[in-house]
């Protein structure tokens, strides 16, 4: 099993989260969610608060050990925060209502396994919500995006995240049929954010 101990980055994340996504993003992200829900790669809790009253549980996956402690202390009753990777949730089949992936996509060591696991542990019917930066349509953002990636630079310094992912044509290719997707900006970054659900 790899390492997943980042303690700069965990650090980083406490003062680059907030700013990484307003709080009008998390809770947008999260508006009409309801049911018993899993948050894959959950950091230090950023959405806990936006989790709308309609939600029962949700268990929070995340495997780094310093996010993973900051998380659990500042958890509300309904989130249960647990070890685990996106690639191997510790959760049973056909278990969640919806899956929640922000900003996280990115980091997995394959996207592949990840969305199988989701489509393992939702429901018939489930959804999977996700905020994610991609890859840039255009070929000079896409250049300059490869370059932090194939040098190793930006995943070394963001433990593990990859700025080429191209998350939508992952989410197609594993069975998800986008139901609806926004693509925007920040900071100069793609993202996409929307719900997807599982073609049966
Ligand atoms: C950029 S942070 C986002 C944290 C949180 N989702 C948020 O929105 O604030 C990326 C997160 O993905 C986690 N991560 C990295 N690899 C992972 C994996 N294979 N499975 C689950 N989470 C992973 C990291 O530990 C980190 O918490």
């Amino acid at each position: 099993m790899s390492d997943h101990r980042h303690p700069l980055f965990a650090r980083f994340w406490a003062f680059a989260g907030p700013r990484a996504m307003s709080k009008r993003d998390r809770a947008a992200l999260l508006s009409g969610l309801s049911g018993d829900l899993v948050e894959v790669g959950a950091g230090d809790g950023l959405n806990f608060p936006f989790y709308p009253p309609d939600v029962a549980s949700v268990t929070a996956v995340e495997p780094e050990p310093s996010l993973r402690a900051r998380a659990a202390a500042g958890a509300p009753p309904q989130v249960r925060v647990v070890d685990g990777t996106a690639e191997h949730l510790p959760v049973a089949d056909a278990s969640a209502d919806a899956v929640v992936a922000c900003l996280v996509l990115c980091s997995v060591a394959d996207q592949d396994a990840a969305l199988a696991e989701v489509a393992r542990v939702l429901k018939p019917g489930g959804v999977l919500r996700f905020y994610e930066h991609v890859v840039a349509e255009n070929r000079a953002g896409r250049s300059a995006q490869q370059v932090l990636d194939r040098t190793g630079l930006w995943p070394t310094l963001a433990a593990g995240c990859h700025l080429t992912r191209d998350t939508r044509a992952a989410m197609v290719r594993n069975g998800f049929a986008l139901a609806d997707e926004r693509r925007f900006s920040v900071g100069g970054l793609p993202h996409i954010a929307g719900t997807a659900t599982r073609q049966l």
